[in-house]
């Protein structure tokens, strides 16, 4: 994540009540190539990539980038998620100014429906509420990616607008800081 300003990264290990955020290590090399290798991953992210193309161009340790967390559970990688910065040609008018920060979110079929990426986005999000306070956060996907709108709402997102981009309908939602009451 660029622009963070002030933000150190990584932070130490983020543990919930059953998951580990961390940055990605070598041994998440294989978990990555599936996740970004499934159908139904990809169903409504511009479809999955090639695996024999994943094992070729993927270095041996997982790009680390600043944002990215692996999400752990029992010592295996089930998923993904990503506080990043929304690049100039995709600003909204949330925060013209300056590129805000996106969720996102990927994790492996098997791992769905169980809550973890709604404990792990949430965990991600409190870290990000120390790390730079007041600041929203963006999330955008397909309206007919139901199980990511169902997490969005969860998650306390709300709608900004809908659009159509890549031939589908898709929902941007911001979260807000929570203001203090007294
Ligand atoms: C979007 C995605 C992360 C949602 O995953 P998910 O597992 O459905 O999301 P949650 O963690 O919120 O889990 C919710 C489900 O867990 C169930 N659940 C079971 N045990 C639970 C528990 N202990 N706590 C909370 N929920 C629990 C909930 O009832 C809910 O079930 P439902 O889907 O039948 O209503 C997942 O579908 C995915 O990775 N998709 C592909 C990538 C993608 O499209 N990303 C969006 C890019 S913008």
């Amino acid at each position: 994540m660029t622009e963070r300003g002030a933000v150190t990264w990584p932070p130490a290990p983020i543990r919930t009540a059953r998951l580990v955020l961390r940055e990605p290590a070598a041994r998440d090399r294989a978990a990555i190539i599936e996740l970004l290798a499934s159908p139904e991953v990809g169903a409504y992210i511009g479809g999955p990539r090639p695996r024999d193309e994943l094992e070729r161009v993927l270095p041996e340790t997982p790009e680390k980038r600043p944002g990215l967390f692996v999400v752990e559970l029992d010592g295996a990688m089930i998923g993904t998620v990503e506080l990043n910065r929304r690049d100039a040609e995709h600003r909204s008018h949330v925060r013209p100014d300056a590129g805000e920060a996106e969720l996102g979110y990927l994790f492996l079929p098997e791992a769905w429906g169980r809550g973890y990426a709604a404990e792990a986005c949430a965990a991600a999000l409190d870290w990000f509420a120390d790390a730079l306070p007041g600041e929203p956060v963006v999330l955008c996907t397909q309206t007919a990616n139901d199980r990511s709108m169902r997490l969005a709402a969860k998650l306390g997102f709300t709608e900004v607008q809908r659009f159509e981009e890549w031939g589908a309908e898709q929902w941007m939602g911001v979260r807000s800081p929570v203001t203090p009451s007294s």
